[in-house]
């Protein structure tokens, strides 16, 4: 589904693309500025659909554990995981916190991404969860407005409020979710569906509540064990679909007809270790269209290269390279129900990247050092030369 225009010309007004095409076809107007790439290839700015970047510390020391044979879920379940992620943010001063995620962002920027999505979620807890709004918002005020989309993510339930579980989850609706959606801060509602996260039943009920507050659905499904989320996920009409390393060929079905994205997130295959690779042929196969994302977070992904991850998507999940890249541009775009990017057509607002290698698959050819030139936000260089 990808269109490659040799000796092309784009030409960018506003921030919004005004003509791509072939040079031969392009009219340069007065007063526009002709900047010659020398052959370069030249790409849709990558948007990365799914990731957790606002985090403290790091979690080292459950990799090491892994690599001795423990898995991801009993390191979780002996008081590891994501609540090891909450203690380190609550004892992280803000602006600490601002700084170690906004250098996962300059990061990720420098890689290509110029569309990132941010979850909650480390928080389990009103003040925290909002606390990581606040670092989100500072974020996006550092780079453009149009670039940082927000979710609440429903998690875990934290240990001490496990015992009243409807209590923390009208709770979190309340002080979290409500104020988040009526203040347009977030455009996006998230649970994790697992067993040792929340039930099919409690997320079918904060996504009422999300979507009665005009939220869209992302959902963590079906990651460690097939959940039935793929299923859930389609009978909410949620956006996306996301991790679906254990779906059934049911799930996937329903995933297709009901026109939910696919997001495969490779990252955690690469990051866990094991058999769990998410099957992106399959998706394609059962009719999804799929989108890749990084994930990137302290415990299953600390992986922010999304062109590593679209390299993983072909090679270990069975994607062509032009699957591969649409899912981390047109994909990920869709994945976050965007219609002016992720393409390069008129109208479009400039996101775009620079390649040094005047062939698009160079991106994925070189994983470990995908060659960028330099990155565009809204026409403006954000980051080369
Ligand atoms: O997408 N699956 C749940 N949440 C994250 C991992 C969070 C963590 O381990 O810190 C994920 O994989
Ligand atoms: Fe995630």
């Amino acid at each position: 589904p990808i269109k490659v225009i040799q000796d092309a010309t784009l030409s960018v007004r506003n921030g919004r693309v005004t003509f791509a095409g072939s040079q031969n076809e392009a009219t340069i107007q007065d007063g526009d500025t002709q900047v010659d790439l020398g052959g370069r290839a030249l790409i849709p700015g990558l948007i990365d659909s799914h990731t957790h970047i606002v985090f403290a510390g790091d979690r080292m020391d459950e990799m090491a554990r892994r690599t001795r044979g423990e898995t991801y879920e009993e390191i979780a379940k002996a008081g590891g995981g994501i609540i090891r992620s909450v203690e380190a943010l609550r004892h992280t001063a803000f602006d600490d916190i601002v700084n170690q995620s906004q250098k996962r962002l300059q990061h990720m920027l420098s890689r290509g991404t110029t569309t990132i999505e941010i979850k909650t979620g480390y928080g389990l807890e009103p003040k925290l969860e909002n606390l990581q709004l606040d670092v989100i918002d500072e974020l996006r005020e550092s780079v453009s407005n149009n670039t940082i989309f927000a979710t609440v993510l429903a998690h875990v339930i934290a240990p001490h409020r496990r015992d009243n579980r409807k209590e923390y989850i009208d709770e979190f609706c309340q002080e979290v979710l409500e104020p988040a959606a009526s203040q347009k801060r977030v455009q996006f509602c998230d649970v994790f569906v697992e067993s040792g996260a929340y039930t099919p039943d409690e997320c079918i009920y904060i996504c009422e509540k999300a979507k009665a507050l005009g939220l869209q659905i992302k959902l963590h499904v079906d990651q460690l064990h097939e959940g039935g989320g793929a299923a859930l996920a389609a009978e909410l009409g949620a956006l996306s679909a996301d991790h679906l390393e254990m779906t059934s060929a049911d799930g996937r079905q329903a995933l297709a007809q009901a026109g939910t994205m696919a997001t495969i997130l490779p990252g955690c295959g690469l990051f866990l270790g094991g058999e769990n690779w998410p099957n992106g042929r399959a998706l394609r196969d059962a009719g999804c269209e799929v989108a890749v994302a990084t994930d990137c977070n302290p415990g299953s992904s600390m992986v922010a290269d999304l062109p590593l991850c679209a390299t993983m998507a072909a090679t270990q999940g069975g994607l062509s390279l032009e699957e591969a890249i649409w899912g981390i541009t047109r994909g990920g775009a869709k994945a976050l129900g965007l219609h002016d990017r992720g393409t390069l057509d008129i109208g479009d607002r400039a996101y775009f990247i620079v390649l040094e290698h005047k062939d698009w698959r160079s991106l994925l050819y070189n994983p470990a050092a995908a060659p960028i030139h330099s990155v565009f936000i809204e026409g403006q260089k954000k980051f080369g030369n």
